[in-house]
């Protein structure tokens, strides 16, 4: 895991104490995966959290080798676009038709994929003949019986259900007028539910709504109460699908609010339909970020895969273009599945830090308080100098130039070689300038570089004054481990 050339340095620091370097060696083998490579496809990615990344499928399109090509490389869950809803599965009454919906499970099946089901209960793509019921007895065993009939020909092969899609009013805290609130009333919400749960225990439960992200939307708080209610009544349900279907700007600012909010009520969050128009690296990159940030935040699936799939094609909102390429959403994307969870948390733009070792407990400074483009990076004690300050600009998706205080200049890799020196230069904002944040708990942080991939690093671990700072593999040991004090 180390290289050579440096291990050999290590075994001569401690060659003293053979124990210790075995201690030194296990240590850093347990390291979870900040210090593996990032994964290459948003599934993988998603995965080493224990997260799944989705698409929703239509199965006219599994044909489409291109098409099937991207799924099967990137995802590993599945949404049925349209084919499990009532006007595909049950057309008439107890006719079940699934042709459509087994080949997208299927194909899932022999590809690894999990599967979500779309969706049980929902006013709209509903048959005629569902909405022409005004008996309440009659609805009540017509919409129990398509939900064990779905239910059971799926059972113990889906990983969750959205039992019940939007029932709530656009800018309300109350349900929408649909044949089962006027027919059943309120409570065939819960009815749904409890059906659900005797139907395959297996299969997580989810509420499953839109324009429910921000957390100050009326609708917002009516699916609050309705999620805090059945929880405090033992209503089953495991989890809430926020559909994502976002402009330009992406998520609102408190979406993050809203899913730690849900989560704190003890559901799973799910993002189920995700697009995003014009589909921008940022915002692709913020919106997973805020998922991987909740720990119950167990996946996200955006609502397609190349723009020609999407319901909203015009808005390009999707992460492969028409000739199925990547788009920059997609590396935005990505980067966030790959960073480890709560990095990036505590810095903030327009406050001035300074960095501070932990082997050494001494501050990163640029060498003699030089003005001038490269001057190197070393550690120093602390003695209050404005070449001791940093403060950090953002270079979007997660990354940011760390400038010193007293030049104006940014810190830059040269070179993607470990061991290479970090030196001031005019700022560019060239990858090589560009930092993520990783957080390594207890205040401290690494500095990774977007260049090299590699993070700033205290030579051999050195706590004199002047030892130069360079860069080297990312390990989370102490001597790449800094506490950004506030200046
Ligand atoms: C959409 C599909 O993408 C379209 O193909 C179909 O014509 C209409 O429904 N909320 C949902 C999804 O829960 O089922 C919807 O899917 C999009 C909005």
């Amino acid at each position: 895991m180390i290289p050579h050339s440096r291990s050999a340095r290590w075994r001569r620091t401690f060659r003293h104490s053979a124990v210790l370097s075995l201690v030194a060696a296990a240590a850093m083998a347990v390291v979870p995966h900040a210090a593996s490579a990032a994964a290459s496809t948003l599934g993988a990615a998603a995965a080493q959290s224990n997260r799944y990344f989705g698409a929703a499928v239509a199965a006219g399109r599994l044909g489409d080798a291109q098409y099937s090509g991207i799924l099967d490389r990137e995802f590993n869950s599945v949404t049925a676009e349209n084919e499990m809803k009532w006007d595909s599965t049950e057309r008439s009454r107890n006719n079940f038709t699934f042709g459509s919906a087994d080949q997208i499970v299927n194909h899932a099946r022999s590809h690894n994929q999990r599967v979500r089901g779309h969706t049980l209960v929902w006013h709209s793509q509903l048959p005629d003949w569902v909405k022409a019921i005004r008996d309440a007895n009659t609805l009540r065993t017509v919409m129990n019986n398509h939900i064990n009939g779905v239910m059971a020909h799926y059972k113990g092969q889906i990983y969750a259900w959205d039992v019940v899609n939007e029932a709530f009013a656009d800018g309300s805290t109350q349900l929408r007028s649909s044949v089962f609130r006027d027919v059943l009333g309120t409570g065939f919400i819960e009815e749904a539910f409890r059906t659900a749960r005797a139907a395959d225990p297996a299969a997580k439960l989810c509420y499953n709504d839109y324009n429910v992200e921000d957390w100050n939307a009326a609708k917002t708080q009516g699916m609050y109460s309705l999620v805090r209610d059945f929880k405090a009544r033992g209503v089953p349900i495991d989890c809430v699908g926020f559909q994502s279907h976002f402009g330009s700007g992406g998520a609102p600012g408190s979406f993050a609010t809203t899913l730690a909010n849900f989560a704190a009520l003890g559901v799973d969050v799910q993002l189920t339909e995700l697009d995003i128009t014009g589909a921008s690296s940022a915002a692709y990159n913020n919106v997973t970020r805020i998922c991987m940030n909740v720990p119950r935040c167990t996946g996200i699936t955006v609502w397609g895969i190349r723009d020609s799939d999407s319901w909203r094609s015009a808005d390009n909102p999707l992460l492969f273009d028409r000739s199925g390429n990547k788009k920059p959403g997609y590396d935005g994307t990505l980067n966030a599945l790959n960073a480890v969870p709560g990095g990036g948390g505590p810095v903030e733009i327009g406050v001035n830090y300074r960095l501070v070792a932990a082997h050494s407990n001494k501050s990163a400074q640029i060498s003699n308080a030089s003005t001038a483009p490269g001057a190197t990076l070393v550690q120093w004690s602390a003695n209050g100098g404005l070449n001791q300050q940093f403060d950090f600009l953002s270079s979007g998706d997660g990354y940011y130039r760390v400038r010193a205080r007293h030049s104006g200049l940014v810190l830059q890799v040269a070179g993607t070689a470990t061991g290479a020196n970090i030196t001031q230069q005019a700022d560019t904002n060239s990858t090589a300038q560009q930092w993520r944040v990783v957080d390594q708990g207890g205040g401290a942080v690494s500095l990774v570089n977007r260049l090299s991939n590699l993070a700033m690093d205290v030579w051999e671990v050195s706590t004199a004054d002047g030892a130069r700072i360079s860069q080297w593999t990312l390990t989370g040991n102490a001597n790449q481990r800094f506490q950004l004090q506030r200046a």
